[in-house]
């Protein structure tokens, strides 16, 4: 079935200066807006021009014009006996919530939708290795449900060096944390369940668990991490099955859980019998360093983590894990079977490589990402001077307020001066973030200057024309 939007939810989402002045050409931006921050999902269908005139209290002729610009530039599709259903055109990064690469684009642009880096320095060294083995590996099916045990051994020794005794047998190999979740939540959720979230939180995991039929209840997190009060509230409240947390290196916001903290959320999550599910994604990008914190699962035994080669090392290897309480695998292994049978051998020697040679992450790699991380932040201070953010002490993002601006409309605007970037909503379980913006610090100094540069043009253009300045063709070009 189509999914619709009503009237009265519409008009509410849309916010006061969806009429400005031309009103049919703002109407239209701020419809833009809220399909590229992900509050209209792509296939909505929009409410008639009779309801939304009725909502908005406007003349009929302003939603007809309003209507008629998504139509022509892509942005609606009169379909017969449908009504007219939003979408994305399809060049576009910024489609609904899940966080993907764009597709498409023109080759000056900057793609800032993934916090993703390119593969370090030395990659071709573990691939020449992992090619050597693999004669090794030939003579069987190739089938690895559970993964290699010579990765999970590697796995299992980077939990014991960083404070977790973990068996081999308490890890299961996916195809990256998504994966994981998705395993998880097929072996341990069922439609209806509960599960806890933190607001912001990484889309695709949101999504992950949408799909599964789960309700999410929210907890705060800013920059120094969940709001433990309301956490405890929600907790002792009751009936939540699981906790979807991003302890180390929050992905958007970048706290980083410090041990006291984590001691008390784990007791809280133990006293309501609610299974933690730990991202630890993004545990190893310790760009800064500081005080140690142990993984969660040393205060949480109960705890699964979701761990993924992705940032540690490069996405493209799609190498993930579970670390589950030894108990869990079993049912874990039954689930992941309906997935996939197995991740590929050639990229889990790769790994066990990487593992073995580096432990975390390669020294290099860190350091080239506090220069970008930090050379994004200066650029930020110069050239958006209002805007707030605080700069993490590791993971891969700046969550930035631009302020009193739609972060939907900055995005769309920013297209056009040839970035791609993702708007607050899209992290947002349950409404709000609409000034924020996420900026991945995962390109050379250079490129995230001129992104940044990038950034400010499009606040810019926003600012004097307003969001139906963003309905114009692309006139504009790029600033680069
Ligand atoms: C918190 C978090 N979890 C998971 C992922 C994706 O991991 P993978 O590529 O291993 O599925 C990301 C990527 O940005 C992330 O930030």
């Amino acid at each position: 079935m189509t999914p619709s939007i009503s009237a009265v939810r519409l008009g509410r989402l849309l916010g006061e200066d969806a009429l400005a002045r031309p009103a049919y050409r703002s109407l239209a931006g701020a419809i833009m807006a809220l399909l590229a921050d992900g509050r209209i999902p792509s296939g909505t269908r929009l409410p008639s021009e009779r309801e939304l005139t009725a909502a908005l209290g406007c003349s009929r002729t302003t939603v007809t014009n309003a209507y008629a610009v998504l139509a022509e530039r892509g942005y609606l599709a009169a379909r017969r006996g449908s009504g007219s259903i939003a979408r994305v055109p399809s060049k576009s990064a910024s489609a609904g919530r899940v966080l993907t690469p764009a597709i498409r684009l023109d080759p000056d642009a900057i793609d800032l939708t993934c916090a993703a880096t390119r593969a370090p320095e030395g990659i071709l060294d573990a691939f020449a290795a992992a090619l050597a083995e693999l004669p090794g590996y030939l003579s069987d099916n190739g089938y690895a449900p559970v993964g290699l045990l010579d990765l999970r051994t590697a796995i299992a020794d980077r939990y014991r060096q960083r404070g977790l005794p973990t068996s081999p047998d308490q890890i299961l190999v996916t195809s990256g944390a998504v994966a994981g979740l998705a395993i998880v939540s097929r072996a341990l959720l069922t439609p209806g369940d509960r599960v806890i979230v933190e607001s912001p939180t990484y889309p695709n995991a949101l999504e992950a668990l949408g799909r599964s039929g789960t309700r999410t209840l929210t907890i705060p997190v800013d920059a120094t991490g969940p709001d433990l009060d309301e956490t405890e509230r929600v907790l002792r409240a009751g009936g939540a099955r699981a906790a979807y947390l991003i302890p180390d290196f929050h992905n958007p916001t970048g706290a980083l859980l410090d041990d006291s903290d984590r001691e008390r959320l784990a007791r809280a999550l133990r006293r309501s019998g609610t299974i933690p599910l730990i991202d630890e994604t993004v545990a190893e990008v310790d760009l800064d360093g500081g005080p140690a914190v142990r993984p969660f699962g040393v205060l949480a035994p109960d705890a699964i983590a979701l761990g993924s080669a992705a940032k540690t090392f490069w996405g493209g290897l799609r190498i993930g894990w579970i670390r589950v309480p030894g108990a869990l695998a079993g049912r874990l292994l039954d689930a992941r079977a309906t997935l996939d049978l197995g991740a590929p051998i050639l990229e889990q020697l790769v790994l066990t490589h990487l593992l073995r040679t580096h432990g975390g992450m390669p020294i290099g790699r860190l350091a080239e990402l506090r220069a970008a991380r930090d050379a994004t932040s200066a650029a930020l201070r110069e050239r958006l001077p209002d805007a707030r953010f605080v700069v993490p002490r590791g993971g891969l993002n700046l969550w930035v307020d631009l302020g009193e601006i739609s972060a939907g409309a900055v995005a769309l605007a920013a297209e056009r001066f040839g970035l791609q970037i993702a708007a607050g909503p899209r992290f947002a379980p349950s409404g709000g973030f609409e000034h924020h913006v996420r900026i991945p610090y995962v390109a050379d100094p250079d490129v995230m200057a001129t992104a940044v540069e990038r950034l400010g043009a499009a606040v810019d253009h926003v600012r004097a024309h307003g969001v139906a300045g963003i309905t114009t063709a692309a006139a504009h070009g790029f600033v680069a």
